[in-house]
């Protein structure tokens, strides 16, 4: 069931959102050679506790059987890693890129979004490859408004990072959210115009374009999160939360 939502929960969401941003920019900051992931993961524990939030994560169950809950803050997925990588030891290195994913929750609703940041001096590759997940996210949301279909979405996120030489991860996909993280409805990467379920005014949703440069044939790691690719190639990820309103899409975790 899709929840369209209030002036009042949107104002509530907002405010999730809000603390989402502070807590990526803290994160951002810290990104650099050297560091380990289990360290930019205090970072954000932190900065949402001090914001009297919680992590959306914290108690997601695995979608693998044998998996343990999450309790985690944050999914760190390092360079072939394109998803729901568990914060660790693993050190930072100059060139590597980091998808950092990150939930809010606060005053009963959540807040949902993803970044991917290089450490240190990137290649070209990687940057080119950390653009066209963002401006794919971008081609997207020109659909996200009353009138227009979720497969609206997903087709122009599909032609945009093939056109582009690359591919998209298939097996997953964004949102509907709000007192869950995970609601109605599903939003493909993947799909055909003027199909899915109708986009109205005050719903709230999570568009993540997640993508590879090479094959998007991936694998689940042996922690039964993580999801890399099978050809060891990078990936790259970018989402946000945003609200369908009469004016367009008001993206509530982008600044
Ligand atoms: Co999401």
């Amino acid at each position: 069931m899709i929840h369209i939502k209030s002036e009042k929960e949107i104002q509530l969401m907002r405010e999730a959102a809000d603390i989402l941003k502070k807590v990526l920019k803290e994160v951002e900051k810290h990104i650099k050679p050297g560091v380990t992931t289990n360290y930019l993961n205090d970072i954000a524990e932190r900065v949402i506790k001090e914001n009297g939030a919680k992590p959306s994560f914290y108690g997601e169950p695995c979608p693998y059987p044998g998996g343990k809950d999450y309790k985690h803050a944050l999914c760190l997925s390092v360079n072939d890693e394109i998803i729901h990588g568990i914060p660790s030891d693993r050190v930072l290195n100059e060139g590597d890129i980091v998808c950092v994913d990150l939930g809010v929750y606060k005053n009963g609703f959540h807040s949902d979004a993803g970044r991917t940041f290089g450490v240190g001096k990137i290649s070209k590759e990687a940057q080119d490859l950390i653009n066209v997940a963002k401006e794919a996210f971008f081609e997207g949301i020109n659909y996200a408004k009353e009138g227009c279909r979720v497969g609206d979405i997903s087709n122009a996120i599909e032609n945009y990072v093939y056109s582009k030489g690359y591919t998209l991860l298939e097996e997953y996909q964004g949102h509907g959210i709000g007192r869950e993280m995970h609601e109605d409805p599903g939003i493909p990467n993947i799909g055909k115009k003027g199909t899915g379920p109708r986009l109205q005014n005050n719903m709230a949703i999570a568009v993540e374009p997640m993508v590879c440069l090479g094959s998007n044939d991936v694998y689940v790691k042996k922690d039964k999160w993580t999801i890399a690719t099978v050809d060891g190639k990078i990936t790259s990820y970018y989402e946000n939360t945003l609200v369908i309103t009469e004016n367009g899409p008001e993206i509530l975790t982008l600044d």
